[in-house]
């Protein structure tokens, strides 16, 4: 079991169908990427169209922002990346298809932090929320507390490890659910909005710390000073739909771009 398997997000009926005998030799094709999203459509149970066929492919070690006004479908993609979420499409992690059966491994491959992290965080204490991954994957106790202590150096929050995680500020949750992902070490960084509600000295460190990360990383974020200042790539959803796909000082001097999609120049 991992981290994202157990949060109180709700898990609807698994889709996913398996790939054709044609999918799997694209498949091969493509080994090279960390994700390979391809025309993948979403409803919610209530009949919304959430996803209109998004195709999205991310290179080993690239790092990429993810824009778009409220409602675009960010968050809702970013939980079919991991399987929380299942739409019809086809979507692999590193070449190994997301289905149902490899869905234990998709989990270890991503790590998905949540936009709001009282998803995330359900354990007593900060350590115990931020050793729950490493602990089911199983590794020794030692190795977890190595892990844990690490992964909170890395977000600044060493001094939380024994506070009690329902009682910190939401700046400061944001903080530990990303060390939670941290500590697993996952092939890809999934982070759906991680500046939000940060303070300017934690936002950036926050900035710091994912420039120096070498992880394959995708990004939410209505924080354009930060997209442009780190990504060099930018991908730009509205209404399910990826409109822009391209590099960041393009796109973001781009004033039609900006202004169809509820976008501020920065
Ligand atoms: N559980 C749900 N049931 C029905 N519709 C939903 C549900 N969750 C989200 N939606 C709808 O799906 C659409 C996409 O939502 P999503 O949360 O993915 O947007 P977003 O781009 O992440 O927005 P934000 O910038 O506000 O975080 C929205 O119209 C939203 O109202
Ligand atoms: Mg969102």
């Amino acid at each position: 079991m991992t981290l994202q398997h157990a949060t109180p997000i709700e898990t609807p009926e698994l889709e996913i169908q398996n790939p054709t005998s044609e999918a799997r030799n694209s498949q091969s094709a493509t080994q090279n990427l960390s994700l390979d999203v391809r025309e993948l459509h979403f409803s919610y149970p209530d009949g919304h169209v959430a996803l209109r066929g998004v195709s999205l492919q991310i290179d080993r070690g690239e790092k990429v922002a993810l824009v778009g006004p409220n409602g675009a479908g960010k968050s809702t993609l970013m939980l079919q990346l991991n399987g929380i979420l299942t739409g019809k499409g086809r979507m692999s992690i590193g070449g190994l298809p997301v289905v149902k059966e490899n869905l234990p491994q998709i989990r270890a491959r991503v790590g998905l932090v949540f936009q709001n992290p009282d998803d995330q965080l359900f354990s007593p204490t900060v350590f115990e929320d931020v050793a729950f991954g490493p602990l089911h994957i199983g590794y020794s106790e030692a190795e977890v507390r190595e892990r844990v202590m690490r992964a909170l150096d890395l977000v600044g929050m060493s001094a939380y490890a024994e506070r009690l995680s329902h009682h910190l500020s939401v700046g400061e949750k944001k903080r530990i659910a990303v060390a939670t992902v941290l500590a697993m070490d996952p092939e890809i960084l999934v982070l759906d909005e991680p500046s939000a509600g940060l303070d300017p000295r934690a936002r950036r460190s926050l900035i710091n710390l994912l420039r120096e990360l070498p992880h394959t990383m995708l990004v939410s974020t209505h924080d354009l000073l930060m997209v442009r200042e780190l990504f060099t790539r930018m991908v730009v959803m509205d209404n399910g739909q990826v409109v822009a796909d391209g590099p960041t000082a393009t796109l973001l001097n781009d004033d039609a771009l900006l202004e169809a999609h509820g976008l501020e120049r920065v």
